[in-house]
C-alpha cells in the first residue's frame, strides 16, 4: 500500500471514530445544554430537571461510556486530524475552521470545567447546582460572565455543526442550511444563555445567597475566598 492510500484510510477511520463518539457525547451534552437554558426560567425548574437527568448519566458506566471516553477518543482523533489535515495543507470552509477552532477551545478548558464541578461534587460531597454556578458569578463576575458564554456557545456551535455535518453526510448532501439560517440559531442560542446567565447571577431573578452553599464553602476553604467581606 502506498504512503497516500495508508494515510487516506488512516484519515477516514480517525473521522470515523470523531463522528461516533460525537455522536455518543452530543446525547449528554443536548441534555446538559438543554438544563443551562433552564435556569433563564428558575433556580427551582434548573435544579429539578439536572437532578433527574443525572440519575441517568451519572450512572458511572453511562458516565464512563458516554462521557469520558467518548471525550477522550473524540479529543486524540480531532488532534490527529489536524494534524494530516495541515501536513497535507489541505483547505478548508469557514464553518470548518470554525469547528477547529472551538474544538480546540473546548478541549482546553473542558477538564477544567469537569473537575470543577462534577469533580468537586465527587470528592467533596458539594453538588453546584443552580446556588453553586450562581457562587462563581457573585465570585468573580467579570470573569464567569465571558467565560460560561464562550463554553456555551462553543459547545452549542461545536456540538450543532458536527451534528450536521454527520446528517449531511446520511443524506448526501441533500440536507441544506442557508447562512441566515445558521445565524438565526445562534441568535436564539446567543439569546437563551445570556438570560440564563443573569438569572444565575441573581440579575433577573431573586435568588438565595450562594455564599451558603455547599460549594461555595468548599471553593473559599480551598481558595482562602472571603466569603463575607467587612466593606466601610
Ligand atoms: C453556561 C454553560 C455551562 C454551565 C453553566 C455548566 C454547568 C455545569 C455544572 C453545574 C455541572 C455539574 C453538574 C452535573 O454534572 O450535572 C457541569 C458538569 C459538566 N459539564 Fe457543564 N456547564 C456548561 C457548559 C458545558 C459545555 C459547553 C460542555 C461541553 C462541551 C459541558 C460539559 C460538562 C461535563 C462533561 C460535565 C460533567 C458531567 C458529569 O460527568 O456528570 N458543560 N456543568
Amino acid at each position: 500500500m502506498n504512503t497516500n492510500a495508508s494515510t487516506a484510510n488512516k484519515y477516514q477511520l480517525l473521522g470515523r471514530i470523531q463522528a461516533i463518539s460525537g455522536a455518543l457525547f452530543a446525547i449528554f451534552l443536548a441534555i446538559h445544554l438543554t438544563n443551562t437554558l433552564l435556569a433563564g426560567f428558575s433556580a427551582e425548574f434548573y435544579d429539578a430537571f439536572q437532578q433527574s437527568s443525572q440519575q441517568f448519566y451519572q450512572l458511572p458506566i453511562v458516565e464512563l461510556g458516554l462521557i469520558i471516553l467518548p471525550l477522550i477518543a473524540h479529543s486524540i482523533a480531532g488532534v490527529y486530524r489536524y494534524l494530516l489535515d495541515r501536513q497535507s495543507g489541505r483547505r478548508t470552509r469557514l464553518g470548518i475552521k470554525l469547528q477547529t477552532a472551538t474544538g480546540f477551545f473546548l478541549l482546553v478548558v473542558i477538564w477544567i470545567h469537569i473537575l470543577a464541578t462534577r469533580g468537586v461534587a465527587y470528592w467533596f460531597d458539594a453538588e453546584p447546582g443552580f446556588i453553586g454556578v450562581a457562587f462563581t458569578f457573585w465570585w468573580m463576575p467579570v470573569y464567569f460572565y465571558p467565560y460560561y458564554f464562550i463554553l456555551f456557545m462553543a459547545g452549542f456551535y461545536h456540538v450543532v455543526n458536527g451534528i450536521g455535518t454527520i446528517a449531511r453526510r446520511f443524506a448526501n448532501n441533500r440536507i441544506k442550511i442557508t447562512p441566515a439560517g445558521r445565524l438565526g440559531v445562534l441568535m436564539l442560542a446567543a439569546i437563551g444563555v445570556s438570560a440564563a446567565l443573569l438569572s444565575f447571577g441573581g440579575v433577573t431573578h431573586d435568588i438565595p445567597d450562594p455564599r451558603e452553599s455547599d460549594y461555595a464553602r468548599v471553593y473559599s476553604d480551598f481558595l482562602g475566598i472571603d466569603l463575607y467581606p467587612v466593606t466601610e
